[in-house]
């Protein structure tokens, strides 16, 4: 998969992108990512890429030409099919199905806006303008290196076990069951018996009602989209109404002290 980042700050990348993962991913020739400075396509001696907002108001506007040639460039650099990804906080919210969705395209290039944001027009480059999640940073470039983690890891060789990505979170539209290691027994706490005996099927049974338990406690939000059978949306649903009565005991307590 070949990934082009645009950015006014390409330094950012490197680090992140240079190490784990990603760097095995790239030496292995499985992600191929370039990033470019956006001043490579502004003009003038100051090379400038942002501009005061028309009708005022605080903060630079990152201005459209620089992102139009660049686009332009950066797309007839390769022949192919290529998805433009805007960052911002106003885009759909990014999320694990978006990521794999992405990981199947051959490209991708991201553009990452600063300052104020983008000017209005830079958006009819994009087909798909995405958030991480409702807050604002200050730029694009670690919006920009979530999505290009989240969908690199996807890419088929990039983890050593390709059954990595198959059971963990929101892959199953549930929250991942709880792992243990060495030592079995750490102070007080046990290692579940049930992942000592050796006994797949039971493992894999216990894991399935850990992660429905789990995801009932911390994101029921979720139930509704996860493929359950009848009797775990049952278990799931007793669950949700037991930790509902849990926080109302807890915040009865709260209210007598
Ligand atoms: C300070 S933000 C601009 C926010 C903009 N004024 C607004 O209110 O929507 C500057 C840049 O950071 C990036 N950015 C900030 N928060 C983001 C988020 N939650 N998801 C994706 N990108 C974000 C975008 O590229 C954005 O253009």
């Amino acid at each position: 998969m070949r990934v082009d980042v645009i950015t006014i700050f390409p330094d950012v990348f490197e680090p992140i992108l240079g190490s784990s993962m990603l760097g095995i991913a790239r030496d292995k020739g499985l992600l191929d990512v370039h990033v470019h400075d956006l001043r490579d396509w502004a003009e003038g001696v100051h090379r400038q890429t942002d501009d005061t907002p028309y009708g005022g108001g605080p903060g630079m506007v990152m201005k459209p030409e620089p992102f139009f040639r660049a686009v332009a460039d950066v797309k007839a650099a390769v022949p192919g099919e290529c998805t433009v990804v805007l960052m911002t906080p106003q885009g759909t919210r990014f999320d694990q199905r978006i990521a794999e969705d992405l990981a199947a395209r051959e490209r991708v290039i991201v553009l990452c806006g600063r300052y104020e944001g983008f000017d209005e027009r830079i958006r009819s480059l994009a087909d798909l303008q995405l958030s991480i999640g409702d807050f604002v940073l200050t730029g694009g470039e670690l919006p920009a290196l979530v999505v290009v983690d989240a969908v690199s890891r996807l890419i088929p060789g990039v983890l050593g076990h390709e059954d990595s990505t198959a059971e963990e979170s929101f892959t199953w539209g549930l929250l991942e069951y709880p792992h243990y290691t060495r030592p079995a027994v750490y102070g007080d706490i046990s290692v579940p018996d049930v992942l000592l005996s050796g006994d797949h099927a039971r493992i894999a049974a216990w894991r399935r009602r850990r992660a429905i338990e789990r995801t009932a406690r911390l994101r029921p939000d979720l139930l509704a989209d996860a493929d359950l059978t009848p009797d775990e949306r049952e278990f799931a649903s007793e669950v949700v109404q037991e930790t509902e009565a849990g926080r109302r005991a807890g915040e009865g307590d709260t209210t007598d002290e």
